[in-house]
């Protein structure tokens, strides 16, 4: 088995290189992880992540994201973050800095600034344009700018019924380092035209995110009422705690998913891996592949993932 090893959604892409590069310099997991969710972050290209995600529906470009130490069982998260480029490394200051794990809102927004994170403007003309039509198709009694002022803006919640555009997206990254200890890290900026204030997986340590050295980590992508639902993130983990080899226990969990009762046409994907850095992904929509590196990739590798396909709707 490899000494380090980093795993990724395919998203990742275009963090993965970087995150291998950290784990090669001897760098730790959490290092890893962070600078590969960062990446992500910061590419405009994904409007599911960071700077360029989709907003919610009255316009606002709200952020979840959470990092997890399989050393220590130590985490950090944020969530409906507006205005940092960066929640991944907010939820490390969480983690580190404070006697917290989970910090919301404008709560989440003062920690930012007190830690010295610069504020930037989330919404990119494209993100905007794309948000605009949107509204102009399924909604066009309204004005785009008047959104907010809207007493009840939940009337528009139908417009996330839309099997065309599923409500994931999001990036995981799972790395075991040299010495190892595994972490993980996940960022979205969750599902679009959600509710103002509406949290998925990802932030919520268990559900989108777990780490354990002793047993393996996992994280998820897609709809993440799911993963809250059936705790899966942390199901994974059990699982291998069980003695599950990791293919099963990624097949274990989304079984547990797919038997959820679910009226909207989403999907969920996991990524998990063992403590030796075996690894396996998971998904219930056909086609999805992830990304993997490890101390013998000279680039990344996509693999397919295993499909375990959806019982209920
Ligand atoms: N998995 C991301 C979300 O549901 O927000």
């Amino acid at each position: 088995m490899p000494g380090y090893v980093v795993i990724a959604s395919s998203n990742g892409r275009v963090g993965i290189e970087a995150a291998r590069d950290v784990l090669e310099r001897e760098g730790s997991a959490l290092d890893a992880v962070e600078t590969g969710c960062r990446l992500v972050e910061s590419n405009p290209a994904d409007h599911t992540v960071g700077l360029g995600g989709l907003p919610n529906l009255i316009g606002e470009v709200e952020l979840d994201a959470s990092i997890m130490d399989g050393r220590t069982l130590a985490t950090g998260a944020v969530g409906a973050v507006r205005g940092y480029e960066h929640p991944i490394s907010i939820a490390r200051r969480v983690m580190e800095e404070t006697p917290h794990v989970f910090l919301v809102g404008e709560g989440a927004e003062r920690f930012a600034r007190e830690m010295g994170f610069e504020r930037t403007e989330l919404l990119t003309a494209e993100s905007r344009r794309i948000w605009e039509t949107k509204l102009e198709e399924e909604a066009p009694e309204t004005e785009p700018g008047l959104m907010r002022y809207h007493e009840n803006v939940s009337r528009w919640l139908s417009m996330i019924r839309d099997p065309e555009r599923p409500a994931g997206g999001t990036v995981n990254f799972i790395a075991r380092d040299r010495d190892g200890s595994l972490a993980c890290g996940v960022s979205t900026s969750g599902w679009y035209c959600k509710y103002p204030g509406r949290l998925g997986d990802s932030p919520v340590v268990g559900a989108g995110n777990y780490a354990d050295n002793r047993y393996g980590a996992a994280a998820c992508t897609g709809r993440g009422e799911l993963a809250i639902r059936a705790a899966t993130a942390h199901s994974v983990v059990m699982y291998m705690r069980m003695g599950e080899p990791v293919e099963s226990a990624v097949r274990k969990a989304l079984e547990d998913v797919n038997s959820l009762e679910d009226p909207y046409a989403t999907g969920l994907s996991i990524v998990a891996m063992d403590p030796s850095g075996r690894h396996a992904a998971g998904t219930n929509r056909p086609g999805a592949v992830y990304v993997w590196m490890d101390e013998d990739s000279a680039e990344f590798v996509e693999s397919p993932r295993l499909l375990v396909r959806q019982v209920c709707r």
